[in-house]
């Protein structure tokens, strides 16, 4: 590595740090498109790779997913010029979005995605999801995949909550570090073929800007950083994790991509991260056009350089960056042995990723590509993940003979199950992939037979353009249809978005769904709501309008064929929710929140005020069969830092049908010196139990699980009393 990097220019060198989005180098008129089908435009590519010595490319073309030969293709030919065509033959590291399977790649293996992979919690999915996708992704010859997405969703209206784990800091860290394994392997001599790059997303506390808006800035103190956003990133980091992608946003005033702090002081230095830090999409430009913390490109690459940041996703405008930073260099105000640090790095990793013998790899040598394994593997994590919220008088499951009528705008869409980022950034071409998938109503369809159901939308949503706008459609026949039928099975939600496009200025579920479901409710036929979104919209005017309620999230081309197999009652649902579903969109709080006054205000019986008052708290879900906990024991009962502590509790299946149970285990600091969460989340653990079937379930924490980080910084477990608590048992412990 030191003899490559000791030939090189400065110009080689710093096109490494350089990466082009592919449509760059291929031919049309646009540079923000291509000609279809998608043609390398050889003297484009030659002026990025041979004379610019771009070092990366991303991204897929024409904002669309492709067959796995066209990848093959794409890479070999980019390959054969990086290897064949500049002075000292270093391979492109070619990264992409493959975020909840292969986005895009067409004929590849889709996931739900990680919102749904939080709720069952099982992190088994977690890893199986990474592993498979890495696999396909190699078999396009790609080695470096933009996930996992690390963001804590702790804010419903961020639109982007669906891309992580949900509100848990310690789900997040348990899943995050399943999919680094997953998706990087235990290779000791660097990632094999069978593998990929993982990279970590985006550092740090992207996904809590005040606004709730994608890309504005977020205010978040130091202490509460480190305890709740960074746990995710450490723990991806000891995992193994080699690249990490940087928050587009400022917090506390500071753009991170300009924060030495952030980026080098706490992740290099503290953390002790090695890998490749890449900037996200433009995001150097963005200092100087939109956070106006540089006045010119030259201020900002010289900002973003010296904050650590190893390669610019610049996209399109390579030239002006590698130009730059050459300049930059010459005169001084960048050392060459900065530069030499990231070069290094991303060398290493080409190295890593066995590149330099190996620069392509091919469909031939994956056998297992798109395999029936990968599907169910993607279809378990959707029976799992899918959370029965509400179930009055045992509506579900229903059986067979019923008459049914499947409506709402998500009912017979491929592309909201799928959500955002499916062969496509925003979903919207979903439908034209997945024909041999089933829709809710197909799969409903399906599993109860035809003649007994029926579709009808009652609410459309309107086109490509409008992400989120919705109309009535066929609503008086919806309306009849429902006077016909045993059950109406309402599926509302979202349709299918990514990021900005994602923005939200009201967290209510839609009026027109609203309105369908109050016309519908008057028919007296129960209605079971299913709920199709990438982040909870309230729904607190129709909850009471409803016999069951059940939350599906994203989970993708399995997720009709999952809930039918729920609603029928072949699978008992076992998925909880990651996250808290708010009740009204001024009442937003995560389950871990410090204790507020309540004023025990009540109105029709009903709880009115609290410091948490959520449509269904964080962990909710309901099953088919009953579960008791019994026999709590909590060893020992006074403790001081070092020791292990150990928590058993027994859990019977006391209902009439096998089910699975994630038992989660809270505590509670009692006092400390700045007010401690009313609980928090230390451990979960999911079993699958035969009726009458009871077992004993262990965890072991120490202090430091119980620890919080204090105004200075520190991680501290303070003396006094912690209560333990799974299902409602409790039981206090001391330390000393
Ligand atoms: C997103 C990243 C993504 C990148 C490349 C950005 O807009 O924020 O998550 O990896 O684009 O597609």
């Amino acid at each position: 590595m030191e003899q490559l990097l000791s030939k090189m220019t400065l110009e080689e060198k710093v096109g490494q740090m350089a990466q082009i989005t592919l449509d760059v180098i291929g031919t049309g008129d646009s540079r923000f498109s291509s000609d279809e089908p998608f043609i390398i435009d050889t003297a484009a590519l030659r002026r990025a790779v041979v004379e610019y010595h771009v070092g990366s490319i991303l991204n897929t073309t024409n904002n669309r997913a492709l067959p796995v030969l066209e990848w093959n293709q794409i890479l070999s030919q980019i390959q054969q010029v990086a290897v064949e065509e500049t002075r000292l033959s270093v391979p492109i590291l070619y990264g992409l979005d493959q975020i909840h399977g292969t986005t895009y790649t067409a004929d590849g293996t889709l996931f739900p995605h990680e919102i749904a992979l939080a709720a069952t919690f099982n992190p088994a999915h977690a890893y199986r999801m990474a592993q498979a996708t890495a696999y396909e992704t190699r078999a396009c010859g790609i080695p470096w995949n933009f996930s996992p997405v690390l963001d804590l969703g702790a804010d419903p209206r961020f639109s982007r909550q669906f891309e992580g784990f949900g509100e848990d800091p310690y789900v997040g860290t348990v899943m995050g570090a399943e999919m680094v394994k997953g998706m990087e392997g235990d290779s000791k001599n660097g990632i094999d073929a069978n593998h990929v790059a993982s990279c970590m997303k985006h550092f740090l506390a992207y996904s809590v800007p005040n606004s709730g808006i994608d890309r504005t800035p977020a205010f978040v103190p130091e202490h509460i950083l480190r305890e709740y956003h960074l746990p995710l990133f450490k723990a991806a980091i000891e995992s193994g994790s080699h690249t990490i992608m940087i928050n587009s946003g400022i917090i506390n005033g500071i753009s991170v991509h300009a924060n030495p702090d952030l980026l080098t002081k706490l992740l290099r230095e503290e953390l002790g991260f090695e890998g490749v830090m890449v900037s996200d999409w433009m995001d150097i430009d963005k200092l100087y056009t939109r956070d106006k913390v540089a006045s010119n490109m030259k201020e900002a690459i010289k900002l973003a350089i010296d904050a650590g940041i190893d390669i610019s996703m610049s996209s399109y405008d390579y030239e002006t960056f590698c130009d730059t930073l050459v300049v930059l260099v010459k005169e001084g105000a960048i050392s060459e042995k900065r530069i030499n640090q990231s070069v290094r790095r991303i060398l290493t990793l080409k190295e890593k990723l066995g590149l330099f013998e190996n620069p392509v790899t091919y469909l031939k040598d994956y056998p297992e590509f798109a395999s029936q394994q990968f599907a169910d593997w993607s279809r378990q994590a959707a029976l799992e993940a899918i959370t029965l919220l509400k179930n009055e008088n045992k509506v579900l499951p229903i059986d067979p003979g019923k008459k049914i009528l499947v409506c709402g705008p998500n009912a017979n869409s491929m592309r909201t199950l799928n959500g955002g980022w499916s062969y496509s950034w925003q979903g919207e071409k979903t439908d034209y992939y997945t024909a041999g998938f089933n829709t809710i109503y197909e799969a409903i369809s399906t599993q109860f037979g035809q003649k007994n159901v029926k579709y009808l939308p009652g609410v459309s949503y309107v086109n490509e353009a409008n992400f989120n706008i919705d109309r009535f459609d066929k609503l008086q026949e919806t309306i009849n249809a429902a006077e016909q039928a045993d059950y109406i099975i309402l599926c509302v939600g979202e349709n299918s978005y990514a990021e900005k496009p994602g923005n939200l200025q009201d967290l209510y579920l839609s009026d027109n769904q609203v309105e369908l479901a109050k016309k519908l409710a008057q028919t007296g036929k129960p209605i079971i709501l299913v709920i199709n979104s990438g982040r909870p919209r309230c729904i607190n005017k129709i909850e009471p309008l409803s016999a069951a309620i059940v939350n599906i999230y994203l989970t993708s081309n399995f997720g009709g064929d999952a809930l039918a197999e729920i609603l029928a009652g072949k699978t008992n649902p076992s998925g909880r929710l990651p996250y808290t579903y708010p009740r009204y969109p001024s009442a937003l709080y995560t389950y871990y929140h410090k204790p507020s006054e309540d004023m025990g205000a009540i109105e029709e019986g009903k709880k009115i005020d609290g410091d948490y008052l959520p449509q269904f708290e964080f962990g909710h879900g309901l099953s088919y069969t009953t579960f008791e906990y019994s026999d709590l024991i909590v060893n020992p009962s006074v403790f001081s830092d070092g020791d292990s502590i150990s928590i058993t509790v027994t859990v019977k299946n006391t209902g009439d049908r096998e089910g699975k149970e994630s038992v989660l285990l809270y505590s509670s600091d009692v006092y400390a010196s700045i007010t401690p969460d009313v609980k928090r989340l230390r451990r979960f653990q999911k079993i699958d139990l035969k009726p009458n079937e009871s077992r004993q379930v262990n965890f072991v924490i120490t202090s430091q699980d119980l620890a919080f980080v204090n105004p200075q910084n520190e991680w501290v477990c303070e003396k006094g009393d912690f209560i333990i608590q799974v299902g409602e048992l409790k039981q206090t412990i001391t330390k000393k």
